[in-house]
């Protein structure tokens, strides 16, 4: 770490007794001075367990912060932006889920935890890309309303003898919809050694050419495990930075170098200063709301 920004952002950090949790497509600047880096399960998990700590910076986008304010609700949870809003999040509106659910009563309601908290408070259970097979098999019910995320939905689909219903029926991440099979060929020919992973996020006939699908945190993990030494890595450009950190030898290529997600890179390091200096913006949520969101969280934790 060489930045004199990074070092008053770390001594700001230890005065304000705080934590920096950050995703794994958080620029490289930020990943250098998070106190934990994780997929969105992970950040969960790690949200749940910071009572000794005043203050929460929470370098990722809208529904991963308002996560973390619906499991610490009386917590400082500030967001260096709020700008950084995740699209597919909002993809789904309270009403348009109440109108499903009112149409499938006897459905089963899982959803993605990258939702809006409106929207979570009337899902059975919540899901991530690392776990949502997992837990769609813990549910009771046949039949499933799953959203937003439409790609991640046929991907569970796939797996269970179970009918899933995308509500909304075209729900998607931007980033992920870039990928397209041609450059999975493209880069295959250009790293004939390479393994491809990529999201569950990608449309489902480029998870199906690729070799493995799996979490950001999942690759991380499959990554440092194998002995291949190649990957073209289907996901955010600023996941290979994560990796390339912690994995000294590997060889990371990205599946499309352009595979931004413009909202994540909204937080810098001057905003995470002065949201450790001012204690704001912060995340929070009707009480109501925060109170029958965390029910959902709690079983995805649960069923995880
Ligand atoms: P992960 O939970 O795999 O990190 O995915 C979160 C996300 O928003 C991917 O676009
Ligand atoms: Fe949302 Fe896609 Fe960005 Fe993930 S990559 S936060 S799903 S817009």
């Amino acid at each position: 770490m060489s930045n004199s920004l990074q070092e008053e952002i770390l001594k700001l950090k230890d005065e304000k007794n705080a934590i920096i949790l950050a995703h794994n497509y958080q620029p490289k600047e930020i990943q250098e001075i998070a106190d934990f880096l994780g997929d969105s399960l992970e950040l969960c998990i790690k949200a749940s367990k910071i009572d000794d700590k005043d203050l929460v910076i929470f370098c990722g986008v809208d529904f991963m912060a308002e996560t973390a304010f619906i499991l610490n609700p009386d917590k400082k949870i500030v967001i260096p932006t709020l700008e950084a809003e995740c699209p597919m999040a909002h993809m789904l509106p309270e009403d348009v889920l109440l109108e499903a659910k009112k149409e499938h009563p006897d459905a089963g309601v899982i959803l993605y935890v990258n939702s809006i908290a409106e929207a979570k408070q009337h899902a059975d259970t919540l899901c991530t890309s690392a776990n949502a097979v997992k837990v769609t098999e813990s549910l009771p019910h046949d039949k499933i309303l799953f959203g937003p995320d439409k790609n991640l939905g046929t991907h569970v689909a796939e797996k269970l003898d179970k009918e899933i219903i995308h509500v909304p029926k075209d729900g998607h991440c931007y980033v992920h919809r870039l990928f397209h099979v041609e450059d999975i060929e493209l880069k295959r020919e250009q790293h004939p050694n390479a393994e491809v992973i990529c999201h569950p996020e990608c449309n489902i006939n480029v998870q199906n050419a690729a070799d493995k699908v799996m979490s950001t945190g999942g690759m991380l993990k499959y990554i440092a495990e194998s002995d291949k030494e190649e990957f073209i890595i289907g996901t955010e450009v600023d996941m290979i930075t994560r990796i390339n950190a912690e994995v000294p030898g590997k060889k990371l290529y990205p599946l499309l170098e352009g595979a931004i997600c413009e909202t994540m890179k909204l937080h810098t390091l001057e905003k995470v200063r002065d949201a450790l200096v001012n204690e704001e913006p912060q995340v929070t949520l009707p009480k109501d709301v925060a109170e029958k969101s965390r029910k959902a969280v709690e079983h995805m934790l649960n069923a995880s």
